[in-house]
C-alpha cells in the first residue's frame, strides 16, 4: 500500500496523460472536473466540511474540489511525496499528507478516489476502501471512479499509458464487491463518459445510460 510508484511522474503526470490519450478524445479538463461536478452533485444540500482527495496525485482535482465545495477543507492524501509537490502547488491551502498514521481522529464528510483503486494491489484494495470508511463522518460518503475495462477506448488507452503497467483494471461487479466486504451499508453506482467531445450535446443523456456498461468509466457512491 506504499509503494510511491508515482513519484517518477509527479512532474510530468500531465503531459505523459496527454500525450496517452488520442487528441480526438483528450478533454483534460473535463475529465478531471466532470468527476467533481457530479460528487457536487449527489452531495446537494449535504453540509462538507472537510473533504479528501484519496490518491491525489500531482492534484488535478485539487482546484476544481476547492470551486465546488468553496466553504470546505480540503484535503489530499496520496502515497507518493513527490507528487504531494506538485499538488501543493496546484492548491496551496489544501492539507496534503502521504503517511495515514498522522490523520488521528480527523473524519471527512465526503471521500473521492479518481483512478487510484485499479493502482492498489488486488490484495491492499479492501483494507484501503475500509480505512476510508473508518474515517467518514457519520453522515460521510465515498465515491470511487474507475476505468471501466469492457470500453474498448478505455482499454486502448490503458494498454498504452505508462503508469498503468503494473495496474489491474476493476470492473464495476468487482467494485460493487468490495464495497459490501468494506461494511459499506449502502451503495449506488452509474457508468459515465459516454460520449466524446465531438457528442458533447448528448451529454445530458447520460444519467439515462446509467447502467448501460460502453461508458469509459462508472463510479460507485458508497455510505454507512
Ligand atoms: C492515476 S493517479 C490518479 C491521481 C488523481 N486521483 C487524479 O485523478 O489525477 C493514481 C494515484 O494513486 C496513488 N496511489 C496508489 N496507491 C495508493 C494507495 N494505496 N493509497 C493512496 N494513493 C495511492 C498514486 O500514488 C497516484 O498518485
Amino acid at each position: 500500500m506504499n509503494k510511491p510508484e508515482f513519484d517518477k511522474f509527479a512532474d510530468e503526470y500531465n503531459q505523459v496523460l496527454g500525450e496517452t490519450i488520442p487528441d480526438a478524445l483528450n478533454e483534460d479538463v473535463y475529465f478531471a472536473e466532470y468527476k467533481i461536478a457530479l460528487m457536487a452533485s449527489r452531495l446537494k444540500g449535504k453540509k462538507i466540511t472537510r473533504i479528501l482527495d484519496f490518491g491525489c496525485g500531482a492534484g488535478r482535482s485539487l482546484q476544481f474540489m476547492k470551486n465546488y465545495f468553496p466553504d470546505s477543507e480540503i484535503w489530499g492524501y496520496d502515497v507518493s511525496p513527490e507528487s504531494l509537490k506538485v499538488a501543493s502547488s496546484q492548491l496551496p491551502e489544501a492539507l496534503l499528507f502521504s503517511d495515514w498514521s498522522t490523520l488521528g481522529d480527523i473524519q471527512f464528510d465526503a471521500i473521492i478516489a479518481a483512478n487510484v483503486f485499479h493502482h492498489i494491489t488486488v490484495a491492499e484494495r479492501l483494507p484501503a476502501l475500509v480505512l476510508c470508511r473508518k474515517s467518514l463522518s457519520a453522515e460521510g460518503q465515498m465515491f470511487m471512479f474507475e476505468h471501466n475495462p469492457y470500453n474498448p477506448m478505455t482499454r486502448w488507452i490503458f494498454e498504452r499509458c505508462p503508469f498503468d503497467t503494473d495496474a489491474e483494471m476493476l470492473n464495476l461487479s468487482t467494485a460493487l464487491d468490495l464495497a459490501r466486504k468494506a461494511g459499506y451499508a449502502s451503495e449506488q453506482h452509474s457508468y459515465t463518459l459516454f460520449f466524446p467531445k465531438q457528442l458533447a450535446f448528448l451529454r445530458k443523456l447520460e444519467p439515462w445510460l446509467k447502467r448501460l456498461p460502453l461508458g469509459a468509466q462508472y463510479y460507485v457512491q458508497m455510505a454507512g
